[in-house]
């Protein structure tokens, strides 16, 4: 089994726009929220797993996150250089603020560390399922090309370390309700928080006031090429089985 380690990425956005995924403008939305989610979010899952490692004493899992923490910085790091291009179009400085602010201060801030975990695990279960979505070689025919390099790194990336949280959480501690209730809590706070981020996102360039964006909001979720609603839901009765584990995907695969 190889080690899980960062992988180099280039890409250059002097000539990509905010409007970049041309096939669904929810689904362009979607992934331009993630833009701006995705940086605070991975910087807390590192913060998590760094202090687990204090706690752990298995030397191939303390390598593993590793390996974790090095993927989910980079993470952060590119998809920050994407909010240039989304500037141009919207103002995403408080949205990014209060983000910042609610996963420091009240989450990080309030959550034990088994807590946290449990939480980083449940969410790593939402981007593999996301990645695995969108690892469908059709999804990113009409995307901008650069755009689409942070993605699709980003994807193998996360299939790459798609069991490092689980197996931190199962070793600190394995109780069941502690898994389903940090499942609980990511559900509550995916959907809510993407949500809106996506709502003012589409408030600001108007597109929640064309018809297009309802159509291809209930393309993504019912429609044959994404169908989010059916594929979600069975993932995420997944998560709750008792023998329930994720499934590696090392980076070469795919
Ligand atoms: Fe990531
Ligand atoms: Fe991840």
């Amino acid at each position: 089994m190889t080690e899980i380690k960062p992988h180099s990425i280039k890409f250059d956005l002097s000539h990509s726009e905010s409007f970049w995924y041309k096939e669904n403008l929810f689904i362009n939305q979607i992934l331009n929220s993630f833009h701006l989610l995705f940086p605070a979010t991975e910087n807390f899952f590192v913060d998590t797993l760094k202090e687990s490692s204090k706690k752990i004493n298995n030397q191939n899992l303390i390598n593993e996150i590793k390996g974790f923490i090095g993927q989910e910085t980079k993470h952060a790091n590119e998809h920050q250089k994407v909010w240039e291009v989304l500037k141009k179009d919207y103002k995403i400085d408080r949205l990014i603020e209060s983000f910042s602010f609610f996963v420091k201060k009240i989450i990080q801030k309030n959550l034990s560390l088994e807590y946290s975990l449990s939480l980083t695990s449940a969410l790593e279960h939402y981007t593999t399922m996301l990645a695995k979505l969108a690892s469908n070689e059709n999804f990113f025919d009409k995307a901008d090309p650069e755009i689409k390099k942070i993605y699709i790194w980003h994807i193998k990336e996360e299939l790459d370390h798609s069991e490092v949280a689980f197996k931190v959480l199962n070793e600190m501690n394995s109780d069941y309700f502690l898994r389903a209730s940090g499942m609980c809590l990511a559900t509550i706070l995916f959907f809510s928080i993407s949500g809106t981020t996506i709502f003012v996102l589409s408030v600001q360039d108007k597109k929640i006031f064309q018809m297009e964006f309802y159509k291809d909001m209930f393309e993504v979720f019912f429609g044959k090429k994404y169908n989010l609603f059916e594929n979600g839901l069975n993932e995420i009765k997944k998560y709750f089985e008792i023998g329930f584990h994720p499934k590696r995907v090392q980076y070469q695969e795919i």
